[in-house]
């Protein structure tokens, strides 16, 4: 269908898009929306404008997208084939979705992603739902500041694609149909303008599409669904909201509605009598300080039944396991968050906070056609 989409990206409209208010470009959206929708069978629609719906909710935080890489039709097309396409990867066996599976909310079901030629890396595959909304670092580190310098990363990891950018510039360039789909995103006239950074942005801008927002908790928020007692009881232990239930302080670092607080924190995973005696520095190889050492950045817990293994490592198979680690209150190390302590919470306590947790699964989600692999009819 890309290969049919006239989108012309003149620096005019390009210039239009960013003066417009977000709620502008919403209702232009709309108009999109349903001229698509009125198109009579059978008829491609023509979308001569920069107009890509990002299906960005009220009830989230604005969303800053980059000036210099505004979300187009196109790009965003572009993105997801390159995304999908092994020919990131050395020999073409893997492909950025290998590890980031939309069935698994864009993770892998592994405790440590695996590599070319099955190849371990050192850390869990994170879901990538609501990534556009990450402004504090990417990776279990922040050691990526833009979903842009990311990108950038697996393609030459000797652990995950193995690959060159300059031999995938090649491959790009030489290709039947990218050089159409780069033009069409990016308004360039020439094979030879088809750089690392282009592909960078369109598959950023694919990832910013990747919102979700429709899980049960939602659709209670918008009034469409409401909990059933088990699941309210493990709401209120999870948001310390109940005078006679024990607070789980969840919420603190696990904060609506993207479930995180996009900190970075230690949950006490680990005893360490020195903070130099973590296997994994975490977030203190980024920043360079002690202080930091074991700590990682928090994770959604949105779509966490698909999710599983869980932290960092992948060393917990289950939401009980991740449960009673916290029941517990975690092992020392200094810098271990102070919100992490025996939560004395009873059997029916933590299945009721597991029920809580399950109604963040957005189905919507991992169904959506337009964030699944373009090349599979
Ligand atoms: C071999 C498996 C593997 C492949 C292939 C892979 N990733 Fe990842 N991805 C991971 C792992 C593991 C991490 C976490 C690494 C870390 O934190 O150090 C990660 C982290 C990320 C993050 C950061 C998410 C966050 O919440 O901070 C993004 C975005 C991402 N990958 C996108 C991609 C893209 C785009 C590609 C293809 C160009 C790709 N990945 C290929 C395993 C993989
Ligand atoms: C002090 C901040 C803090 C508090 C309080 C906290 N967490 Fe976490 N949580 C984290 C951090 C940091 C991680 C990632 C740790 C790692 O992998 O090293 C994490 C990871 C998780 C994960 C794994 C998610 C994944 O995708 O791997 C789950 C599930 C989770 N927390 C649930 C909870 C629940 C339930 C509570 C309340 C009982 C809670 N957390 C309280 C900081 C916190």
């Amino acid at each position: 269908m890309v290969a049919r989409l006239k989108v012309g990206i003149s620096l005019n409209s390009r210039l239009i898009f960013q003066k417009m208010s977000l709620r502008l470009v919403f209702a232009f959206f709309i108009e999109a929306a349903l001229v698509v929708a009125c198109t009579p069978e059978g008829e491609e629609p023509i979308l001569s404008e920069n107009n890509y719906e990002l299906a960005a909710p009220a009830h989230f935080p604005k969303l800053g997208l980059p000036e210099y890489n505004p979300q187009t039709l196109a790009g965003v097309e572009l993105g997801r084939r390159l995304f999908y396409d092994p020919i990131l990867s050395a020999d073409s066996s893997l492909s950025c979705a290998s590890c980031h599976l939309q069935e698994h909310a864009f993770t892998d079901g592994q405790a440590i992603a695996i590599g070319i030629d099955d190849k371990p890396g050192r850390r869990n595959s994170p879901s990538l739902a609501n990534s556009a909304y990450y402004y504090k670092g990417l990776f279990w580190d922040g050691r990526a500041a833009t979903l842009e310098e990311q990108a950038l990363i697996p393609v030459e990891d000797p652990n995950e694609l193995g690959n060159s950018w300059a031999m995938v510039e090649q491959a790009l360039r030489r290709h039947p149909f990218y050089p159409t789909y780069f033009s069409e995103a990016f308004g360039i006239g020439d094979t030879a303008q088809i750089t690392r950074e282009l592909a960078a942005r369109a598959i950023a801008q694919f990832e910013r599409s990747l919102i979700s927002a429709d899980a049960k908790y939602d659709r209670v928020l918008r009034g469409e669904a409401s909990f059933t007692p088990s699941e309210k009881r493990g709401r209120d232990i999870f948001f310390d909201a109940s005078e006679t239930l024990p607070a789980g302080e969840c919420s603190h670092c696990h904060t609506p509605p993207l479930f995180t607080d996009h900190s970075y924190m230690n949950n006490g995973l680990d005893s360490a009598s020195r903070l130099e005696d973590f296997s994994d520095t975490g977030r203190g190889a980024t920043t360079g300080q002690r202080y930091d050492n074991g700590r990682f950045r928090v994770p959604s817990l949105r779509n966490l039944t698909l999710t599983a293994p869980y932290m960092h490592d992948g060393r917990f198979a289950t939401m009980e396991e991740v449960v009673e680690h916290y029941n517990r209150g975690g092992h020392y190390a200094e810098n271990v968050d102070p919100k992490i302590r025996n939560l004395h919470l009873s059997v029916q306590d933590k299945e009721d906070l597991i029920a809580f947790l399950r109604t963040l699964t957005d189905s919507t989600f991992v169904n959506h056609p337009g964030f699944s692999n373009p090349f599979k009819p």
